[in-house]
């Protein structure tokens, strides 16, 4: 595996592969990678025949008040981890080759970002916008890959790359649990044996949302009330946000109709954690097969 840190280099080395005729798939992160990432990182390995992955914790997209400084980082573990998934380039840049003296230029996706995390967090999808562009120009991939757990990053970044004619295939990958549900992340790693427990509250509350709507309730506030008082049972949590919104343009519902996005955001401690998932009437064909 190749470990490049020049953005130069990096374009320079995109560019002869691309020239080659080879496809490339990218996939970034910031690093303490877990199965999650992994699981990314192969369906790009399916999908092309060369993958990049960058690791860069990227402090645009952190508030004055969160964690830059103290996110979990393993450059060693996690170079070993990529190369035992058969990645081709690791592209591990430092903040001040990305962010050099003068830089001031941002992208910015209006409406997607000021939703669900976007109102807690105030320019926290300027600066994932504005770093993943930057990626995309120094990786030049023609697919990209992203999690599904961060569902409204997948849309503004699809928003992104539609709206500025990126030319680049975004491709989304279903969340990655552990064996008891909790969506893996690498804030897990800030829980103590407690906080791990309360974390469970999340995909509970889902699956309590998705048991309502299975049976009938097409309620959103209804089924976000559920979902908050289950939460609250749970000790060491403060919700921030629990919506019911349209998957494509994340406004809140009233009334769910054919398929709802349900997207949490709670502090476990003080941990803050996401999740979501698509709640889905099902269709005729498949209530005939019943
Ligand atoms: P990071 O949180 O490291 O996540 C990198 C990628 O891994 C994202 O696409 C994220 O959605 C995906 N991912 C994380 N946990 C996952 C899980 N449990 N299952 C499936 N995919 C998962 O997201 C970022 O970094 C940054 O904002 C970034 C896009 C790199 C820009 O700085």
């Amino acid at each position: 595996m190749e470990v490049i840190e020049s953005v130069s280099l990096m374009q320079a080395r995109s560019e002869e592969l691309r020239l080659a005729g080879h496809t490339l798939a990218f996939v970034p992160t910031m690093g303490f990678l877990h199965e999650g990432h992994l699981e990314l990182m192969r369906v790009a390995r399916s999908l092309a025949d060369r993958v990049i992955v960058s690791i860069f914790v990227n402090p645009t997209q952190f508030g004055p008040k969160e964690d830059f400084a103290k996110y979990p980082r393993d450059r060693e573990g996690d170079l070993a981890k990529v190369e035992g998934v058969s990645v081709d380039i690791c592209f591990l840049p430092d903040v001040s080759e990305m962010y050099p003296r003068g830089f001031q230029t941002t992208v910015s996706v209006r409406e997607l970002s000021g939703h669900l995390c976007g109102l807690s967090r105030p320019g926290h999808f300027d600066g994932v916008t504005t770093v993943v562009s930057k990626l995309f120009n120094i990786t030049k991939p023609h697919i990209a890959v992203f999690g599904q757990k961060d569902y409204q990053q997948l849309a503004v970044i699809s928003r992104m790359v539609t709206d500025t004619n990126m030319g680049i295939e975004i491709v989304g990958v279903p969340t990655v649990r552990e064996h008891d549900g909790l969506a893996m992340s690498s804030r897990n790693a800030y829980l103590n044996r407690d906080e791990r427990r309360s974390a469970l509250c999340l995909k509970k509350a889902m699956d309590l949302a998705a048991e309502m709507f299975a049976s009938g309730e097409r309620d959103a506030k209804i089924l976000k009330n559920a979902m908050e008082r289950l939460i609250v049972t749970h000790p060491y949590t403060s919700i921030d946000y629990v919506a019911v919104c349209d998957p494509v343009t994340l406004d809140d519902l009233d009334k769910v109709g054919e398929q709802a996005l349900v997207a949490l955001a709670v502090k476990v401690g003080r941990t803050r954690l996401i999740d979501n998932c698509l709640l889905k009437a099902r269709n005729l064909s498949e209530r005939r097969d019943l």
